[in-house]
């Protein structure tokens, strides 16, 4: 317990297409945020466990949000504007709870999309960080063939998936580190990042260390990722 997290949600959704804000979608009886939050609390990383205090949860809105402000507050989550791309929303979070004067044991950066991530993602990244790992990322092996193309659609290659990696969140950083590359990363705007542990890497010597993603940690982003959720949530009531 004692961990702050990040929600980031101030993404438009647009390849969903179904023109609201894609955390405000709703798998089965409840909107993605809603999953999200409740994952968090049930995994048990936030809580006051004596050692470190209860650790707050911010949640990035789009601009001029009401709606998932809404859902954030409902569930004891604090609603932070979002920048322009997801690294610059991550920063204004991260600025919101450096005002904020706390000192969480460690930082979760988690995305709404990603709802239905199981608990034990959430205890597997939690404990390497316990155990002294200052970036922590989930991964699973990569199951397609991959290749590299040009512009003409020519292929230039396989690429040896065995050394490649998927990357889900959520990821996991010591406090300072998350706040000391975010830092640099504001007085660099030309370099664009993905996720939070690319800037970890171009921002600071230390190593990114990997532990088991999940299946069912999948970004709901495109309309076939809605009906796999659903069918996954309806798996986990039956
Ligand atoms: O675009 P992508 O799917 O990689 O976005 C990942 C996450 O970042 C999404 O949950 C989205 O809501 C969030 N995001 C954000 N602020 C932005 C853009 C995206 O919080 N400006």
């Amino acid at each position: 317990g004692g961990f702050a997290v990040v929600v980031v949600a101030a993404g438009s959704g647009t390849r969903l297409g179904q023109g609201i804000p894609k955390a405000l979608v709703r798998v089965g009886d409840r909107t993605i945020l809603e999953h999200c939050l409740t994952g968090i609390t049930t995994s048990g990383v936030t809580a006051d466990d004596g050692d470190w205090d209860e650790g707050p949860v911010v949640v990035t809105v789009p601009a001029g949000d009401t709606g998932l402000t809404d859902v954030a507050r409902s569930q004891g989550a604090v609603a932070v504007t979002g920048g322009a791309d997801r690294a610059d929303s991550v920063r204004n979070a991260l600025e919101h709870l450096r005002a904020l004067g706390c000192r969480p044991r460690g930082v979760l950066v988690h995305d709404a999309a990603r709802c239905l991530a199981p608990t034990e993602v959430f205890a597997r990244v939690a404990r390497a960080l316990v155990d002294g790992q200052e970036a922590v990322i989930p991964v699973l092996p990569v199951v397609d063939t991959i290749r590299a193309v040009d512009g003409t659609g020519a292929c230039q290659g396989v690429v040896d998936r065995s050394g490649l990696r998927a990357v889900q969140t959520p990821q996991g950083f010591d406090w300072d580190l998350l706040l000391a590359v975010n830092d640099a990363a504001a007085d660099h705007p030309e370099v664009s990042v993905t996720d939070d542990a690319s800037l970890v890497e171009k921002f600071s010597d230390r190593t990114v260390h990997t532990v088991a993603g999940d299946d069912a940690a999948l970004k709901i982003t495109r309309p076939l990722d809605l009906v796999l959720a659903e069918a996954l949530l309806a798996r986990t009531l039956n």
